[in-house]
């Protein structure tokens, strides 16, 4: 399967994303987690992006497209979900062309609708695992030990990005940039939509349901 999750920030596409891939076996290829780490290691990539990451601006679709092409084709074949791309219609072109010249396509969307006030709650209080990326929130998701990862025990962090003032302006540019690919996609019948309001167990059983049947056919 490939499946691209859509979503505003916040919606738990990383969080539904880590269960989708234990549960079908797929890569698991966040832009976001990949830039990051392009940033920890202080490549040209992670420098051109970090202005931008850090005032909730996407990164230039040309970095983008280049970064995510290369980390697609190295999964093509086995399949994958795409957690924050394609960000842009033109990001979603560039992907369509990409599989398209290998014979290959998106199976599904699935496309995470939350309520833009629940948003600044989930996204203020989340919380990382610096070592092995794992997320929790301090109050809806939190880890058995407080401040403490369960897999490793590594102290957990809080993103730059996920202040206020920052998550505004990344829920601005979700609306103006992104949104319009969920249109792309439901041109060609593929989206599925989810009502990610609820717990996270209820968004993952939703989710399931959705691509089982996709296996089953
Ligand atoms: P990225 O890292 O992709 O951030 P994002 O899309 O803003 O999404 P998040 O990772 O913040 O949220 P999420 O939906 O994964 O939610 P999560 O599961 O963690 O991108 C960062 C930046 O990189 C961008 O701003 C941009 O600059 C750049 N970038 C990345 N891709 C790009 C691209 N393609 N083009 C251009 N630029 C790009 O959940 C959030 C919190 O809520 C957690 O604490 C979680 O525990 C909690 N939670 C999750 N689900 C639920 C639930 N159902 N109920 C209650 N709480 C929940």
């Amino acid at each position: 399967m490939r499946i691209v999750l859509l979503g505003a920030p916040g919606a738990g596409k990383g969080t539904q994303c880590k269960r989708i891939v234990a549960r079908y076996c797929l890569a698991h290829l966040s832009s976001g987690d990949i830039l990051r780490q392009e940033r920890g290691a202080g490549t040209e990539v992670g420098k051109k992006a970090q202005s931008y990451m850090d005032s909730g601006q996407l990164v230039p679709d040309g970095l983008i497209v280049k970064m995510m092409a290369g980390a697609i084709g190295r999964v093509a074949e086995s399949g994958f979900v795409l957690d924050g791309f394609p960000r842009t219609v033109n990001q979603a072109e560039k992907l369509d062309e990409l599989l398209t010249a290998e014979g290959n396509e998106i199976d599904a969307v699935i496309n995470l609708e939350v309520d833009d006030d629940i948003i600044a709650g989930r996204m203020t209080g989340r919380r990382s695992c610096p070592k092995c990326g794992a997320v929790y929130h301090i109050e809806n998701l939190q880890p058995r030990v407080d401040g403490k990862c369960d897999n490793d025990g590594v102290a957990l962090v809080q993103r730059a990005d996920d202040t206020l003032e920052v998550v505004q302006n990344r829920l601005k540019n979700y609306h103006r940039q992104t949104e319009p690919v969920v249109g792309y996609y439901r041109e060609n019948g593929k989206v599925h939509d989810i009502d990610a309001n609820r717990e996270p167990d209820e968004v993952s059983s939703a989710v399931f349901e959705c691509l089982d049947a996709m296996v089953s056919t």
